[in-house]
């Protein structure tokens, strides 16, 4: 394998074979963050259910990927602590994968090539890769494009092969920042329908950042609203519709406004000296 296609694994020593679906609980507790600028997030705690599809919104610069990057073991926590499955966060793991806006494919490398990555890493056999390479593209909906190049892909594909290397080492968190915000409209509604269908089908826990209120009540079990200067959650609000989901269906819903306007009111508090902190609970939906 050549060297540069370990580079995006900052630590490949911590890297064993495919695990089986476990504990995907999320526990993050008084986290502090810090950069030169001054502090990023302040004593934010979340727990984060196994299997649970959990959406984070707020304003541009709150922390939110920083957050993200804290679960992935891609950032060091300055105070507090991070677990996934009981397990101290120390480091990137196999259990945890992350979905970028910008794919993070290898432009050199082929869609099947891409996919096989996380499994070379982990020193899956040949057989078990090919078979779970297969797996997963068929799963997002890409047979037949194993041997096209990222540049031959339109950008809903390219995400669904961001998608398929993320699943093909049967993570059991999922963090998804901002993956369809790259993609046009009408792309971005279908690969949230198969984001719904694949969340059924893996039950995966889902950590999955957007701007869209629209895209975290259709997709989200619960809905975190984060506010900026420094970082910190200030409401959670949970998303009572049922599922199976379809966009159209949860557009229907009778709660679906009301919780729209109750997250953007909440998204329009003052940024900081409003008196409010810690997470509340929403009566939305
Ligand atoms: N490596 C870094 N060094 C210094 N400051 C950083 C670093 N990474 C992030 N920051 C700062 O931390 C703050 C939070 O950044 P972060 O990327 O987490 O925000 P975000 O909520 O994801 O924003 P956006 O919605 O625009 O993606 C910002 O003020 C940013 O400038
Ligand atoms: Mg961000």
């Amino acid at each position: 394998m050549p060297n540069n296609s370990r580079r995006h694994t900052a630590s490949s020593s911590t890297v064993t074979a495919p695990v089986a679906r476990g504990d995907g609980r999320i526990e993050a507790r008084n986290l502090y963050k810090w950069f030169p600028g001054g502090i990023v997030l302040e004593d934010v705690s979340l727990t984060v259910r196994s299997g649970e599809f959990l959406c984070i919104v707020g304003p541009s610069g709150c922390g939110k990927t920083t957050l993200l990057r804290l679960m992935a073991g891609l950032a060091e926590i300055d105070h507090g602590t991070m677990s996934v499955g009981g397990i101290p966060v120390i480091g990137p793991s196999p259990k945890v994968a992350v979905v970028f806006q910008h794919f993070g494919l290898f432009p050199w490398k082929t869609v099947h090539r891409n996919v096989a990555l996380p499994l070379q890493l982990a020193r899956a056999g040949g057989a078990e890769t090919e078979r779970r390479v297969s797996e997963v593209l068929e799963t997002v909906g890409l047979t037949g494009h194993e041997s096209k190049y990222p540049a031959q892909l339109s950008g809903g594909m390219k995400q669904r092969a961001g998608l398929a290397r993320a699943l093909a080492a049967s993570p059991d968190v999922l963090l998804m920042d901002e993956p369809f915000a790259a993609v046009d409209a009408q792309t971005r509604e279908v690969l949230q329908e198969d984001l719904l269908r694949l969340r059924d089908q893996l039950r995966q826990t889902i950590v999955f950042i957007t701007h869209s209120i629209d895209e975290a009540i259709t997709l989200g079990d619960r809905i975190i609203v984060m506010a900026g200067r420094p970082g910190r959650i200030t409401r959670e609000f949970p998303v009572e519709i049922d599922r199976p989901r379809t966009i159209a269906q949860v557009r229907r819903h009778p709660g679906y406004e009301g919780l729209r306007e109750q997250v953007w009111a909440e998204l329009r508090q003052p940024p900081a000296g409003s008196g409010r902190s810690g997470s509340g609970t929403g009566d939305a939906a």
